[in-house]
């Protein structure tokens, strides 16, 4: 290694890597100039980008109003890209409607709002997304098996999803980059494997599928690249540069969860969290060469399985994964990257698999609750530097070695732009997992030489798990940095002068060397370091304080930022155009957020959220000397320096004021299983009459009980079987999936349950009827609710759900004579198009629409949660929940439920008609529910709901709270009318009794 950085001071290695550049043109597929490519990066109209994005599923979130907020805080920390998964399913209710208008379904209103935010648009349409939602997105009408296997050229699959991906292409062609739109890149299907047989044969079934969606994205006018996800390193499949055939893509990515994709490790083989860093370049150079090497999924926290750690895992992939993972994505050379989950939001209804419950917090940046903390504010510092390093779109990865540095247990990655000659080093400790605090220098090529750095600081140092990029030769405007220890953090240009951000952990030491130095070197805040002339150039030495200094020189002046302060900063931009110029930044630190700032003449107007009391420093050109904050003028001063500060918040409401004023109180109760009883009137049920299935696994007992079969595919699913005759027993082998359970009523009386595991997908019991009362001569009714968790995804998305197999034991040999049964009302018919198919399963609650607002409860009996319900049996409870936040603030709420130990039961939570939340203790682990703006109304009346299921004949019994996680003084307003989204009670319910 020593002997390639000597090489590097020569010039002629410069030429060497430069000539190495040239032998990978900038190409594209042909459709558009638009969106090319080389092996370095993408270019967006001829401008070299670094594709820094996150993943955000507007299904899980159905109000557009939010959307806003989601988005611009996405924009404020740096990234320039979305990946959204459509959701078919989602859109299409049945296989004659595709809606892409009503509601969350609008589409194109994220497309809208990503153009005026100012963030490019990935588009993952499926029509597979995985995603762990219900049967991986697939259309729920086609998991009966009625269109074959799915995810293959069969026809039948092919004719059901033509006209959902076609419409959703026709709209995405409207939106693209091309059209003065957002979308950037497009997706087919997702992590598909494989385009070829294990003997090297082409895998026709499945590149026949690929290529008829291509096909159709073409058809329809798309002309962006479309990328294409490996799940692994291990298919090599779809891409241009390897074994080229049919139904290959324009871009090749690879996805990655290095810490594993679940907080339940045993699901990746681990004992405990790995750490270890990956190695992806070598792929990248076999699979995609004249590519970008990209990552379309990295790991941006974990789902919680069923039964996993309440909270999910945060403490695994907290800021020290992002600091260590993300930087080592840059280190591979990595110049698009998306996390998958920026935001992960909520299942909702019934939009979970099996696998995971209501959370889909994902342990993500950004909190399901919307909330923003450290794992957001670190991921925010490094996308600001990949958004000022612009060299690092074009790099040749030098190498990877621990004799760059003076301590062999910290390795540097090296990479070096061939035709700028800026370099980077990323620093990490060579075990990746280490948590040495490890005091080193570094040796570094430079355009004055090769040098050891630090050389007049205290070494560079890693605590623990913590990675550094340094940077040499690193332009901003007309100047460079030779070298900085300290890490960049942004970079922005105000009145034609530079200004740079710098950032460091408090206490620890940096330097930096500017190039051609400077006359001017004054600190003009804070505590600054000593100045050091080293021939032309000047060496600047500091030990980073926790407060913030600021350093003039001749033309340019630098800040210096700890950690926390860094935190809190931010580099809005003046612009929508994703790929920011540092012309187009206005810096601003103090507040929790800061979503936008525009100038206008005198005055700098910045809008964004409060925690508390803040400083706001907005370093704005020197004409500006006034500051509004949200809209209002603040009480403004100059500092020494030139940058405006206002001290902002106003005392008075915060989080413990709203959580004093919410009260869940006046419960109304009323019995929600009245189909256990045999004199229940079920005649307008279907009647489950088939005796075949086009399912491939076949029922046990017929008539066929699979409520796909009969147009029901989520939510509690209700089935009554009658019979004439004694018998002693019955045996029902039922399946919901993971985590479901299921109950049994005969004539009224409980017979039993199967209370469900995170592990057991289908349960089978013998239920003696030795508690219950046959009638000798005439119909025994037995009822079975069964719970559904949600259809499984890939192949087993077919896994049938309902009864797979019902006998009696008699020794009469009796048998059911007739069997119905409920699920969600109307079916497939989309009754509520606004919350749709998914939302809601067939508990009599939801089908008579219980659960929403406008329902008349006024006959009901007093009773709450907490006096639950006595024996085996299901009660609904509905109060009405008055929250007024006042204007000017944002508030993150949830509804907690807790129940004593040992209970056995499953409770579903319902607000202003939307169910969201699903509570069964026995299997863990959820018991905090956060409840959206527009599903919750701030300022004004709720209409909260509760399904209580006991599975067990001593009762069950629920305690359901209001939590206030956070109150912010915010310019996004969470008080719009969401009265659209919130469709009430009409008398068209009464029929789905
Ligand atoms: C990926 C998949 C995503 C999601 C993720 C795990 O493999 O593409 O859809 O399932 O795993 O959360």
């Amino acid at each position: 290694m020593r002997g390639l950085l000597n090489l590097f001071a020569n010039a002629s290695i410069f030429v060497l890597v430069a000539a190495a550049a040239s032998q990978w043109p900038v190409h594209n597929d042909g459709y558009t100039g638009a969106v090319q490519w080389d092996h370095y990066s993408l270019s967006v109209n001829g401008r070299r980008t670094f594709v820094w994005s996150g993943e955000f599923h507007y299904w899980r979130i159905p109000v557009p109003e939010v959307w806003r907020d989601l988005l611009e805080k996405i924009k404020a920390a740096g990234f320039n890209t979305v990946s959204v998964y459509s959701h078919w399913a989602f859109h299409a209710p049945n296989n004659f409607t595709i809606d892409f208008e009503t509601g969350a379904r609008n589409i194109a209103k994220i497309f809208e709002l990503a153009t005026e935010i100012g963030l490019f648009v990935t588009l993952r349409g499926g029509p597979y997304v995985n995603a762990e939602t219900t049967a991986g997105g697939f259309a729920l009408w086609t998991t009966t098996g009625a269109y074959g296997g799915l995810r293959d050229n069969d026809p039948r699959y092919t004719a059901a999803w033509t006209p959902f991906t076609t419409r959703l292409n026709q709209i995405a062609a409207k939106y693209q980059v091309t059209e003065g739109g957002t979308i950037l890149l497009q997706q087919i299907e997702n992590e598909i494997c494989c385009q070829r047989n294990k003997d090297g044969s082409l895998n026709t079934p499945l590149v026949e599928y690929m290529v008829a969606l291509e096909n159709n994205t073409r058809e329809n006018d798309v002309i962006v690249p479309i990328i294409t996800n490996a799940p692994n390193m291990n298919s090599k499949s779809w891409s241009t540069d390897y074994l080229p055939g049919p139904g290959e893509q324009d871009l090749y990515g690879v996805d990655s969860y290095p810490a594993c994709w679940s907080c339940n490790l045993a699901e990746c083989g681990q004992k405990e969290i790995s750490f270890n860093v990956v190695n992806y370049h070598d792929h990248f150079d076999q699979v995609s060469p004249t590519q970008p090497s990209f990552i379309p999924e990295f790991q941006g926290g974990s789902y919680n399985p069923w039964g996993g750690p309440q909270g999910g895992c945060p403490a695994n992939l907290g800021p020290e994964f992002v600091n260590v993972f993300y930087r080592h994505l840059a280190a591979e050379r990595i110049t698009m990257a998306s996390l998958y989950m920026l935001y992960g939001g909520t299942n909702w209804g019934g939009f979970a698999t099996n696998l995971v419950g209501t959370s889909y917090d994902y342990s993500a940046p950004i909190q399901e609750s919307r909330q923003i903390a450290d794992k957001y504010y670190e991921t925010k510092i490094l996308g600001f530097f990949f958004r000022a390093a612009q060299d690092l779109t074009m790099t040749d990865r030098v190498g990877y070695s621990t004799s760059y540095t003076t301590d062999p247990t910290v390795g540097v990655t090296e990479l070096r732009n061939p035709e700028t000659h800026a370099a980077f080093y990323v620093a990490r400790h060579d075990i990746s997992a280490s948590q040495n605090i490890t005091d080193f220098k570094v040796n570094v090529a430079t355009s004055v030489g090769n040098l050891t750095i630090p050389q007049f600081s205290a070494p560079v140092r890693l605590s623990g798990r913590q990675s550094k990029v340094l940077v040499t030769d690193f332009r901003f405007g007309d100047r460079s940095l030779v070298y900085s220890t300290a890490e960049v953090l942004s970079h922005s240009v105000v009145d034609g002068k530079s200004v740079l951000a710098l950032w460091l952990p408090a206490g620890e030491s940096g330097e930096l060397m500017i190039k051609g130095g400077s006359a001017k070197r004054e600190v003009v805040s804070g505590t600054g370091g000593s100045f050091h002339q080293v021939g032309e150039n000047l060496v600047v030495s500091y030990t980073q304080q926790t407060t913030q200094s600021v350093l003039q020189f001749d033309d340019f002046r630098v800040l210096l930022l700890s950690r926390a302060i860094a935190y809190r900063f931010w580099a809005p931009t003046l612009t929508n155009d994703p790929i920011v110029s540092p012309e187009q930044v206005v810096f601003a630190t103090g507040p929790y957020l800061v979503r936008s700032l525009t100038l206008s003449d005198v005055t700098a107007r910045v809008t964004g959220d409060l925690d508390g009391d803040t400083v706001l420093e907005v370093f704005a050109p020197a004409k500006v000397t006034r500051l509004e904050w949200n809209g209002k003028l603040v009480a403004t001063h100059k500092t020494s320096y030139g940058s405006l500060k206002a001290t902002l918040g106003k005392p008075g409401f915060n989080a413990a004021a709203l959580q004093k004023s919410l009260t869940l109180s006046q419960w109304k109760y009323a019995d929600a299983l009245p189909e256990r009883y045999a004199a229940y009137d079920d005649s307008k049920w279907v009647v489950a009459d088939h005796m075949s299935t086009p399912n491939p696994s076949k029922p046990q007992t017929l008539p066929v009980l699979y409520a796909d079969d009969y147009g029901f595919h989520t939510g509690v699913q209700i089935f009554r079987g009658r019979f004439n005759g004694s018998a002693s027993a019955a045996t029902l082998n039922v399946q919901g999936g993971t985590a479901f359970g299921w109950s049994a009523w005969l004539n009224g009386d409980y017979i039993g349950s199967f209370p469900g595991s995170a592990s057991a997908a289908s349960g089978s019991l013998t239920l003696s009827f030795a508690n219950a009362t046959l009638v000798s001569s005439g119909e025994n009714v037995l009822t079975v609710v069964m719970d559904h968790s949600g259809h499984d995804q890939r192949a087993d998305a077919l896994l049938p759900r309902g009864i797979l197999g019902a006998s009696l034991v008699s020794t009469e040999n009796t048998t059911f004579s007739k069997w119905t049964l409920a699920g969600n009302a109307g079916g497939e018919s989309n009754i509520d198009p606004v919350r749709g198919v998914i939302a809601e399963g067939g508990l009599h609650a939801e089908r008579l629409g219980w659960h929403l607002p406008g329902f008349d409860d006024t006959e009901w009996v007093t009773r709450s949660p907490s006096d639950g319900v006595e024996n085996a049996t299901i009660g609904f409870f509905r109060t009405t929940s008055h929250i007024n936040l006042p204007r000017g603030y944002d508030a993150s709420l949830e509804l907690v439920l807790t129940a004593p130990a040992g209970s056995l039961l499953r409770a579903q939570l319902y607000v202003n008609g939307y169910q969201y939340g699903k509570f069964v203790p026995q299997i863990g682990h959820q018991i905090a529910f956060p409840v959206p703006p527009g599903i919750l109304n701030v300022r004004g009346q709720n209409v909260v709901g509760l399904n209580l299921w006991s599975q067990t004949a001593a009762g069950a019994k629920v305690d359901v709270k209001w939590n206030v996680l956070g109150v912010y003084e915010s310019a996004w307003d969470p008080g719009f009318d969401a009265g659209y989204l919130q469709p009430g009670w009409s008398e068209e319910r009464l029929q789905f009794a």
